[in-house]
């Protein structure tokens, strides 16, 4: 059902379709739509014959129990380990000499490692970690830098039954110390230092900041790795090399069931409490394991690379568990790409003859400003799949990465997802859809997205509205961890029976889903995205301004303009000069396109009581539209200020 409501209208891109390379094709793992048509006759039945690509130590009884939702199970009663899959199961078909990992430091050291010597690895972490308490259902908080062992780490924690919670390497001591908390581990798994472009972060040192302030660990692992100083508190810190030199080569997976939980993921919010996002077993597996093998085009001679880091849901999926369930040889880089030169990306591929390479279009984006010459100075022809994952792909990064990257015989899969989701939900298959720049295309097959309109109505051709996934699907997160109410409020409130993933997104013609990004915060502007964020930290980058929120307002010809509200420090006063200045601003922080159209000065934004600007009453103000009830804010009198301000105009 189509309804028209505050939905505009997005003119079509008619641009011609990349179809895949014949080659490609050809080769290819899905041809035809046959995978789609299995799902769209039976969802559940085509998510059961996935299942049986994974080994069970006991069969499931149900694909899916939803009489209870938003809480569903998958693959009720089924018993399984994680890391049995990822690792036993290839060593006993034969593939113990293949390479599971291939790493390369920063400073060009390299690591091996067969998928035999990385069970043994993992068997003997198991034991370490077990020798050290940690037990079925405990928490475990892994903090590292982009090595070897973060992996080891995490396969070890789900052989004992352990959940992990990984946390990024690039967040403070103070964001640690909140999901140590919030998690309660008892273990800490860090390293001495991480090499970060020629220096060495201390990550022991920070951690230590955290550790002070968190009584729930009991132990720390440290993995030496970047020679950095660190003090060791007797009796709690423990070295990698010392616990691992002695330990038993053996240890037996422990038998899961379907739904216990995997790991736990921290994710922003828009509160300042980081939300717990939490995955279970035999879903997520299959979930990452599929999409893996289809939307990656997994062939038994890949060199995969993700770039992503460990600490996100990317490096979890497919550096992890997709890839080494598919027993697939993955790379793993400990650095950034402009060290030492930026080239280094371009001469890793050419080193280890990358196959499929998989990236974010902010690092593609300063690839194009880096210059040509970079790539062109190295052989890729290696590659034959090419990812982008993380945000919309602008479709000139996307045509740059065609051809500069891909040389034009690459398709590129523009994938899209959540650490929600888990997995790749919104997706081209790359021997199959023709592919249009800019735009992720069609659900995987077994997944049911939409786009819908403010009431919850499907929205048609080129309106736009918001992204919901109607069915549950494998992987999907079970809850935040020890926050019911907090999961069904974010994701199942909006939309009774929906899940609402806070995307703004249009389909075209063709049925391709275009994807604006959060439905908060993302701008177009003459075909250009812009994140309204951006806008705000430029403005507020200014001397004179205390605050400012920014909306898009709906434009004939530029799709929107850009608007602000801005509120100015104590004694500054709203001058039309100061108004030209900061526009001025705004164009030298971000570039002329970011320019706001207009700017209005305010003595107060529309705020939830939580404090949370309420941008839509600012778009309903500029587009003049009835504001409705406005009670639930903190001082109802700003908006009607404003109102009056802004007609006065
Ligand atoms: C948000 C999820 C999924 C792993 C990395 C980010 C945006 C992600 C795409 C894409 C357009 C995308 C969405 C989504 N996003 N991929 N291919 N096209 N937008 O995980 O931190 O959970 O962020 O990233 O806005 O909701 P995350």
């Amino acid at each position: 059902m189509s309804k028209k409501n505050h939905v505009d209208i997005i003119s079509e891109d008619n641009a011609k379709p990349f179809q895949p390379p014949k080659i490609f094709k050809e080769k290819a793992l899905v041809n035809d739509e046959k995978p789609y048509r299995e799902a769209e006759k039976d969802r559940l039945a085509f998510w059961a014959k996935k299942a049986d690509n994974l080994q069970w130590s006991k069969k499931w009884e149900q694909v899916l129990d939803d009489s209870n939702p938003p809480y569903f199970k998958w693959f009720v009663n089924g018993k399984l380990n994680v890391s049995a899959n990822c690792l036993d199961r290839h060593v006993e078909n034969g593939l113990s000499d293949k390479k599971a990992i291939l790493f390369e430091g920063e400073e060009g050291d390299t690591i091996s490692l067969t998928y035999a010597k990385l069970l043994k690895e993992v068997n003997k972490f198991c034991n370490v970690l077990s020798d050290l308490g940690v037990a079925r259902g405990d928490a475990v908080t892994i903090w590292m830098p982009m090595i070897p062992e973060a992996v080891v780490a995490m396969l070890a924690c789900t052989r004992i039954g352990a959940v992990h919670s990984v946390v990024f390497g690039g967040f403070s001591p103070d964001a640690l110390k909140d999901r140590i908390l919030d998690s309660r581990s008892k273990l800490l798994v860090t390293a001495d230092g991480a090499n970060r472009k020629g220096k060495v972060l201390p990550m022991k040192g920070m951690a230590e900041e955290a550790l002070q302030l968190c009584p729930s660990i009991e132990k720390v692992v440290i993995v030496e790795r970047a020679g950095s100083d660190y003090e060791v508190t007797e009796g709690r810190d423990l070295l990698w090399k010392d616990l691992m030199k002695n330990a038993d080569e053996n240890f037996s997976p422990a038998e899961m069931d379907a739904e216990d939980p995997l790991f736990i993921l921290y994710s922003s919010g828009t509160t300042g409490k980081p939300k717990g996002i939490l995955h279970t077993t035999a879903g997520y597996l299959v979930g990452v394991n599929t999409t893996h093998r289809y939307v990656f085009d997994h062939h038994e001679d890949d060199i995969y690379w993700c770039t992503a880091d460990i600490g996100w849901v990317t490096g979890h999926s497919y550096i992890v568990y997709g890839p080494l369930s598919n027993g697939s040889t993955v790379f793993i880089y400990e650095g950034t790409p402009d060290y030492p030169n930026r080239d280094r990306f371009w001469e890793l591929i050419e080193k280890y003859k990358i196959t499929v390479f998989y990236t974010a279009p902010t690092a593609i984006r300063s690839f194009m400003r880096w210059g040509n010459h970079f790539p062109a100075g190295h052989d890729l022809s290696s590659l034959r799949l090419l990812g982008s994952v993380g945000e919309p792909i602008n479709p000139e990064a996307w045509l740059w990465y065609h051809e500069h990257i891909g040389k034009t015989k690459c398709p590129i899969v523009d994938t899209w997802w959540q650490t929600e989701t888990g997995m790749i939900m919104i997706t081209p298959l790359p021997g199959l859809t023709p592919l249009k720049p800019g735009s992720a295309t069609k659900a995987f097959p077994g997944i049911d997205v939409d786009v819908v309109d403010d009431q919850g109505y499907s929205t048609g051709p080129g309106q736009r509205g918001f992204l919901v996934i109607k069915t549950p699907w494998p992987a999907m997160l079970r809850t935040l961890y020890e926050d019911h109410e907090r999961y069904e409020h974010t994701y199942w409130k909006q939309y009774p029976g929906l899940y609402f993933t806070g995307d703004g997104a249009w389909k075209d013609s063709d049925g391709y889903l275009w994807i604006m990004g959060r439905v908060d915060d993302v701008l177009n502007v003459s075909g250009h995205r812009i994140g309204t964020m951006e806008v705000e930290s430029a403005l507020v980058d200014h001397q004179s301004v205390a605050e400012a929120a920014v909306i898009g307002k709906v434009h004939e010809i530029k799709g929107h303009a850009i608007t602000a509200f801005v509120t100015l420090k104590e004694g500054v006063d709203g001058s039309e000069e100061l108004l030209k200045e900061l526009k001025t601003h705004v164009g030298k922080k971000i570039g002329a396109i970011a320019r706001p159209e207009e700017i209005f000065f305010t003595y107060e934004l529309p705020k939830t009581r939580s404090g949370k600007i309420m941008r839509r009453l600012l778009r309903d103000i500029a587009e003049q539209r009835d504001l409705g009830d406005v009670t639930t804010l903190m001082d109802p009198q700003v908006v009607k200020a404003i109102k009056n301000n802004y007609s006065d105009k």
